[in-house]
C-alpha cells in the first residue's frame, strides 16, 4: 500500500522570490495537510547529504551550490498516496516540460532552479523526514 507521508522543500529561489504562500496555499487546497514545517539554511556538507543519490551527476556542484545558497523550507505533507500524488502537482523537474498549472510550471525559473522539492519514494520520504525533523516535531499518527 502506498504511504501517506511525503517531503518536500520550497527552493532557495522560491522563498526569495516570495512564493511560499502561494506555494503551501496550493499544497492544502490539493488535499494534502502539512503536519510540520521549518526554515533551514543547510550547510553545503548538508546538502551534499541530502542529494547523496546525484553525487556522481555533472548537475550535482551546481545543486548543491544552489540548495545551500539560501534558506529552504522544509515540510512533512500527509495525504493518500502522498509520494505519488505531490509529483504530480509540482510537474517534471524542467519547468518547460511541465504541465500546466503545476507548481513549477508557475514558479519554476529553470531546471536547475525550480522551485520545490519533492520525495521520489516512501523510502525517500521516510529517510528525508527525519533529515530534517525529529520524531518529537511530528506524530506519524497525526
Ligand atoms: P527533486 O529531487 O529536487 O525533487 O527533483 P527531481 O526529483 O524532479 O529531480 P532529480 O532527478 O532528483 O534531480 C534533483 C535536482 O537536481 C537538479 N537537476 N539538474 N541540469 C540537469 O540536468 C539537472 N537534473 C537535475 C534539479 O534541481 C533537480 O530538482
Ligand atoms: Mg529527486
Amino acid at each position: 500500500m502506498a504511504g501517506t507521508k511525503t517531503l518536500t522543500m520550497i527552493k532557495p529561489g522560491a522563498v526569495n522570490n516570495r512564493h511560499i504562500g502561494a506555494i503551501f496555499n496550493m499544497i492544502e487546497e490539493a488535499g494534502f495537510r502539512i503536519i510540520a514545517v521549518k526554515s533551514v539554511l543547510m550547510s553545503h556538507l548538508e546538502a551534499e547529504e541530502f542529494y547523496q543519490e546525484h553525487k556522481e551527476r555533472p548537475f550535482f556542484p551546481e545543486l548543491v551550490d544552489f540548495m545551500s545558497s539560501g534558506p529552504v523550507v522544509a515540510a512533512i505533507l500527509k495525504k493518500d498516496n502522498a509520494v505519488e500524488d505531490f509529483r504530480s502537482l509540482i510537474g517534471n523537474t524542467d519547468p518547460l516540460q511541465a504541465k500546466e498549472g503545476t507548481i513549477r510550471k508557475l514558479f519554476a525559473e529553470s531546471k536547475s532552479h525550480n522551485a520545490i522539492h519533492g520525495s521520489d519514494s516512501d523510502e525517500s520520504a521516510d529517510r528525508e523526514c527525519h533529515f530534517f525533523f525529529s520524531t518529537k516535531e511530528y506524530l506519524e499518527k497525526h
